[in-house]
């Protein structure tokens, strides 16, 4: 309980102060205990064991049952065994009855002495057995919650008086073949002796395996393990084919599988990214999340992962809006002088001067820095030649109607909206007072990349191989004045973009929803596997069965029009954004899937429209028999 002592020392005349007491240790304990997942004791212990192992300059860490307490419970009892420095028996009764009592450095970016008691203890009330060996000799600890006064603490073992009655000789019965002069065996009991531990907890992120949980857990916290430690885990408990194998960690996976890798520097921040290949051997995708995620690199070790749907979102603000499945992102936030990354005391997440991670940040600045490989592979998944096509249909079709584009207000009101889009990027922020001025998404990569040769609105350039007249800075004077004037083309060329790509529901992250809209990069995703959708295609296609080119004419027609309402929705969404009624917020809802779907549902027009465009297209060839 010296940590204070131990790292400020006392100035030499100050008066002595009462240091604050705990109280209620068990209470506070179980209080952090629950800031914890469930599996994240095998954070905890696994890296107390690679320290120790690391203080005698290497060896193995091994996550495994243990016969010796499995037999005498009658249940499984996991362990995590290591060939470290080991601790004497008054060692453990400092070290692992100590709140904040560690043997390492205690600082924020170091031990804080906490991390085994917290997450360990609480999960396993029945006990924790500490078994360890120093210079040949062993002694044991066994940290349990007392069930009769709900304390945490040691139990007693020995014959030894004040707090060596706590800790015990270890029978040579005990140690592990693995263990020869030094090494430590932590036991875990559960919540009831009867409990069998080697079964993944309650909650834990990936419990519906019990034979490769631990593997997986243990590959997804640690990006690398240090230098000369090796770290090994139980695989298919209670087969045949059991086996103790190795663990190494994400980088080791993704240096073996991806394709591409490399790093963006964000400003305060390195974010590391790779590309998966299209399948990943089975044999390894048990073991390693082998699909897109996001994470955030610190010391070594991965937090706050985002897999599944939180991922495929996550990578979408990113600038991925497709092939997220196959990109993996770890943003490596860099400690300065006035920025402080730590941990927060559970371990769980990582805070930047006291906040959460500034994933959005990270996100925009990533967005703008797009590695070409990533941009190569979207294009790749999203077959993005024919959507630009269709692009610029919709745009010559849509510029015919241009008026019709407008919401409310006056002619000369919607032209200043128009023509904020090429306001200067202040009051593009809205911060000019011109709130309108935000109602397009800012220029970024996707668009820039798809805009048409001089199209381009930033004005960072002017006239640089752009012949138009400028815009007038002053809207209003030009509403006013100039009302009749025809719209500037290039202006509506900007307002009309749009990405259109058609992908998979996994892709699309949009589950039994039309479509999903990527503000970030004014990105449409079609879901084309949702049921709508593909039941058109499918019933176009086979009325020209036998005929692969009139079938492929037909369904980039039948993409083009149920693209169409949805263009329509997004496109004129602008013009309620800013206005009376009409917050962020509603926007949101405006544009959500579940709108997208429903702008997807009526049929009737479609299909009238449909039918006119293959007979303009495909009219000379008869469709098969039906
Ligand atoms: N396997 C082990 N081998 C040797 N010493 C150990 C082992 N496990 C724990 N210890 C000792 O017990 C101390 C307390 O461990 P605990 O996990 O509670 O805190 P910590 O590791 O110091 O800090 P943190 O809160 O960062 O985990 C460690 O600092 C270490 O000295
Ligand atoms: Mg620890």
């Amino acid at each position: 309980m010296s940590a204070g002592a131990k790292t400020r020392p006392r100035p030499r005349h100050a008066a002595p102060t009462l240091e604050l007491k705990v109280r209620n240790m068990s209470f506070l304990l179980e209080r952090l205990g629950r800031d914890c997942a469930p599996d994240q004791f095998v954070r905890e212990l696994t890296v107390n064991a690679v320290q120790a192992v690391q203080r005698v300059g290497g060896g193995i860490v091994v996550w495994d049952h243990e016969p010796v307490h499995s037999r005498r419970f009658g249940a499984s009892k996991l362990c995590v065994m290591d060939t470290g420095v080991g601790m004497t028996g008054p060692e453990m009764v400092e070290y692992i009855n100590h709140l904040a009592s560690s043997g390492g450095v205690q600082a924020d970016d170091g031990n804080f002495g906490v991390g085994a008691k917290i997450a360990a203890a609480t999960r396993n009330p029945a006990g924790i057995v500490y078994l360890s060996w120093k210079r040949g000799k062993g002694a044991m600890v066994w940290l349990w919650r007392n069930p009769a006064t709900g304390q945490y603490g040691l139990k007693p073992l020995g014959r030894g008086k004040g707090e060596d009655a706590y800790w015990a000789p270890v029978p040579a019965s005990l140690k592990p073949a693995l263990i020869g002069e030094h090494g430590t065996v932590v036991v875990l009991l559960g919540a009831t002796e009867s409990e069998d531990t080697t079964l993944p907890p309650d909650g834990a992120t990936d419990d519906s395996s019990r034979s490769l949980w631990l593997t997986r857990y243990l590959n997804s916290r640690f990006f690398e393990l240090p230098e000369g430690v090796e770290l090994k885990a139980r695989e298919q408990w209670g087969t045949p084919g059991s086996r103790v194998r190795p663990a190494r960690g994400m980088k080791h996976f993704l240096d073996l599988v991806s394709h591409a890798g490399g790093r963006v520097r964000l400003p305060d921040a390195t974010a590391h990214w790779w590309i998966l290949p299209e399948e990943v051997p089975q044999e390894l995708a048990d073991r390693y999340p082998s699909s897109g995620h996001v994470g955030a690199l610190f010391q070594g070790e991965l937090y706050e992962l985002y897999t599944g749907r939180a991922g495929t979102a996550k990578l979408q603000g990113f600038g991925i809006a497709v092939g997220h499945q196959r990109v993996v992102l770890y943003v490596e936030p860099r400690a300065m002088r006035r920025r402080r990354v730590v941990p927060n005391t559970a371990r769980t997440a990582l805070l930047v001067n006291g906040r959460p991670l500034p994933w959005d940040e990270w996100a925009e600045r990533f967005r703008e820095n797009l590695p070409a490989e990533i941009l190569a592979l979207m294009e790749e998944v999203a077959d993005a030649r024919s959507a630009r096509d269709r692009t610029e249909s919709f745009k010559q079709r849509m510029k015919g109607l241009a008026n019709l584009l407008f919401i409310g207000g006056s002619g000369g009101e919607n032209l200043r909206r128009l023509f904020a889009l090429e306001a200067p990027p202040q009051s593009r922020n809205g911060k000019g007072g011109d709130d309108v001025a935000a109602t397009l998404p800012a220029p970024d990569p996707a668009a820039e990349r798809s805009r048409a040769p001089g199209a381009d609105a930033d004005s960072r350039s002017p006239g640089a191989d752009d012949a138009r007249p400028e815009p007038p800075r002053d809207g209003r004077k030009r509403g006013e004045s100039d009302r009749e004037a025809p719209l500037p083309e290039l202006d509506l060329d900007r307002l009309l973009e749009l990405e259109v790509v058609w992908v998979t529901e996994a892709e699309c992250g949009a589950v039994e929803r039309a479509a999903r809209y990527i503000p970030e990069t004014n990105t449409l995703l079609m879901n084309r596997d949702f049921r709508v959708f593909a039941g058109y295609i499918e019933r176009w296609r086979e009325k020209y069965a036998g005929n692969p080119a009139a079938q492929r004419e037909v369904e980039d027609l039948v993409r083009e029009w149920l693209e169409q309402p949805l263009r329509e929705l997004v496109i004129r969404s602008h013009f309620l954004r800013g206005t009376p009624g009409w917050s962020d917020e509603h926007i949101r809802a405006l544009l959500s899937d579940e709108s997208l779907t429903a702008v997807s549902l009526p049929c009737y027009l479609t299909e009238m429209r449909l039918r006119a465009a293959v007979a303009q297209r495909l009219g000379k060839l008869r469709p098969a028999a039906a």
